[in-house]
């Protein structure tokens, strides 16, 4: 397939909005995150599209278990998903939920023309249907008669449906599988879909009525009939370019990369394909399967009650640290296990030992023996190759892992570098170097070589770690990113360099610095407001709403102007935009205190107070740890 090089699309999954998101969610979408700022680096035109599956039966029942509307409780959900990547450090192009109004009418689009062209029939079907997989099942694929999945036994339902002619085109996908070695990827997927479609392919069946069914997209030719999820799903990957007229769409598609977990590879490599062939729309370029992170070696669900939740242990070991674990320690498309041992391990060897201490030695060196100063070595007949020709096998190794989708592997290339550059300053013995005027020119060619390395290294971990990065950039006085990043021998001399940091500090130990911490809350609460009674208290009318907008307010540094609802619309102005971008509070459920008398900040009427937790430059807004219908009341 002829798609242009200079063009990089990827995708996530689009997640459900009937659970929180989990490590298995970040793992993809930090997967799509590491090969968008890698193609970026690479000076391609990018795009990065996530987001939420917002229909079907689960959502609905997920909505009403927690006592909210289905709208109320998807916004709640999708939100939770849209501010978590920030906080991974994921920047995403575009984030897209199926109940978008462009979403929607793609869909009907795309289901009309395929109507139209032939491929959709209606006809009476009596199946095994399983409620929690919102689909039907072949006796085949059961286990024991029960679904594979959920471990219920099927119901038999008889129905009139809408049925999409796959069977049609099984043997054109059977060649274009085969002529496109790597169309999916890695090959235990491509042989897995192949092996599937050694068996007959059933038409699939694309409809709901809406007697079952009414929180999802209705057929353009029947409006007693919504779209099963999956016909809906997999639009989102051109609606959200524009398809068809828009120049996103002719711009990016099909220069995409789809990044899913085996669970859903079968809509992906089989459905997916063939939906696009019928509606002549070229199919996608690359289908990239991942396996599944279990925990402590079992399965993650949430009724073993073991489901990892990627916020917290980001407040832990930190961002940079999880991302890397993520990244080095799967290979794409095997499953792995997650532990905190295995995590703490990763810290404390790779990125505290290898490379802080690399960093800190070479700064501390570079300081105590050239006062900080990038040594002067143009003048000098430099042949210690030896950085250079490990930097270059390094990059080169790097570049192909990383288009391999193989990013231990592009890790590993990292890390050879940088055992190479420990060892170097083992063998070198700069210490040595300096005790003797007549090894000065040495001393500076190896501390030249080791700071030169450093910068490479910086700019290889940009798309894994882009604030170590940064961090290490700076400490070299370097420009993020410039397009010589991996041109050897690029720091010009002279330049003073910062004065070393730790980078990443061991864990394991209680430092003094937490000693410090638990001394300090042993002390007594000061600054006490005076005591007030119960009675005065119950006057706050404390309630929970969703912020729905969010934009600053001109010539104010601190304000945002938030649209609340609270089961009412509010809008609340809150001094908060230092803390927050408008971006990373909508969708968030906050609590408001309603009946406060209404105030005017910088002409506009703010109808109530948002809550947050201050300290000093610090602020956090309070959310509650449920979804929780708007308007409920805080006690
Ligand atoms: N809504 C569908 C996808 C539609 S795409 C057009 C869906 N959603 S999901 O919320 O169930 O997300 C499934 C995806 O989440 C997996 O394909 C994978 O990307 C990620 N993961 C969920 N659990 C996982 C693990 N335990 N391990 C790794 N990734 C996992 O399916």
């Amino acid at each position: 397939m002829n798609t242009n090089p200079d063009i990089f699309y990827i995708t996530t999954p689009i997640y459900y909005v009937n659970a929180k998101p989990h490590l298995g969610h970040a793992y993809t979408t930090v997967v799509a995150d590491v090969c968008h700022r890698f193609h970026k680096m690479n000076h391609k035109t990018t795009f990065f599209l996530t987001g939420t599956d917002e229909h079907g039966d689960k959502v609905v029942q997920a909505a009403q278990n927690e006592n909210m509307t289905t709208k109320e409780y998807v916004d709640y959900i999708s939100g939770l998903f849209r501010n978590l990547w920030p906080d991974l450090s994921v920047e995403f192009s575009q984030f897209i939920r199926t109940t978008d109004p462009n979403h929607i009418e793609t869909v009907r689009l795309i289901l009309q023309k395929i109507y139209d062209s032939g491929d959709i029939y209606f006809s009476e079907y009596e199946g095994l249907y399983c409620f929690g997989c919102e689909r039907f099942y072949t006796e085949k694929e059961l286990e024991n008669g029960l679904c594979p999945d959920h471990g219920t036994a099927p119901e038999k339902i008889k129905e009139s449906n809408y049925f999409f002619k796959m069977s049609k085109y099984q043997d054109w996908l059977i060649d274009h599988i085969k002529t496109n070695p790597t169309f999916i990827r890695p090959e235990r997927y491509r042989n897995e879909v192949l092996s599937f479609l050694k068996e007959p392919l059933e038409d699939l069946c694309i409809s709901r009525p809406k007697t079952r069914l009414t929180w999802g997209i209705t057929l353009p030719f029947d409006d007693n009939y919504v779209t099963y999820v999956w016909f809906d799903a997999l639009i989102n990957y051109i609606s959200a370019l524009g398809y068809p007229n828009d120049k996103r769409f002719s711009t990016f598609w099909p220069a995409v990369q789809h990044i899913v977990a085996k669970d859903i590879l079968k809509p992906h490599g089989i459905y997916w394909p063939i939906m696009l062939k019928a509606a002549d729309i070229p199919v996608y370029q690359h289908l990239n399967v991942h396996g599944y992170w279990n925990i402590d070696n079992s399965k993650m669900s949430k009724s073993i009650g073991n489901v990892v939740d990627p916020l917290k242990l980001k407040d832990i070991y930190g961002i940079e640290a999880f991302r890397y674990f993520l990244m080095r320690e799967m290979s794409f498309g095997l499953d792995a296990d997650f532990n905190d041992k295995a995590l703490i391990q990763r810290i404390n060897s790779d990125l505290a030992n290898d490379l802080g201490n690399l960093v800190s030695r070479t700064l501390t060196m570079a300081h105590k023996y050239f006062k900080g100063l990038i040594p002067n070595i143009s003048t000098l007949n430099n042949t210690d190759d030896t950085i250079k020709n490990a930097a270059d096998v390094a990059v080169q190794s790097y570049r192909e892992q990383m288009n391999n989708f193989a990013f231990n592997k592009a890790l590993a290339a990292i890390w050879e570098l940088i055992s190479h550059m420990n060892r170097y300053i083992d063998s070198s013995a700069p210490w040595e170097l300096a005790k003797k005027e007549e090894s000065h020119n040495e001393l500076s060619v190896v501390i030249y070589n080791l700071l030169e390395g450093l910068r490479i290294v910086a700019g290889l971990i940009y798309p894994v770690m882009p604030e170590t990065s940064q961090k290490m950039l700076s400490l070299l006085k370097q420009e993020m990113l410039d397009s010589n990043m991996f041109t050897w021998g690029q720091l010009p001399h002279g330049i003073l360099l910062e004065k070393s940091i730790t980078l990443f500090p061991r864990i394991g130990t209680k430092s003094k610095k937490d000693n410090k911490k638990t001394q300090k809350s042993e002390k007594k609460l000061t600054n006490l407001k005076p005591e007030i009674d119960f009675e005065t208290f119950q006057k706050i009318d404390l309630r929970v709403g969703t912020v729905l907008t969010a934009e600053t307010v001109p010539d104010s540094k601190k304000l945002l102007k938030l649209q609340v609802d609270i089961g009412e619309k509010r809008t609340i102005v809150a001094g908060i935009s230092k803390h927050y971008k408008p971006d990373e509070i909508i969708g968030k459920q906050v609590i408001v205190a309603a009946n406060l008398k209404p105030a005017t900040l910088m002409g506009i009427t703010s109808e109530g107070m948002v809550l947050a937790a201050v300290k000093k430059k610090k602020c956090s807004v309070l959310i509650p740890e449920q979804p929780v219908p708007m308007g409920t009341p805080v006690q």
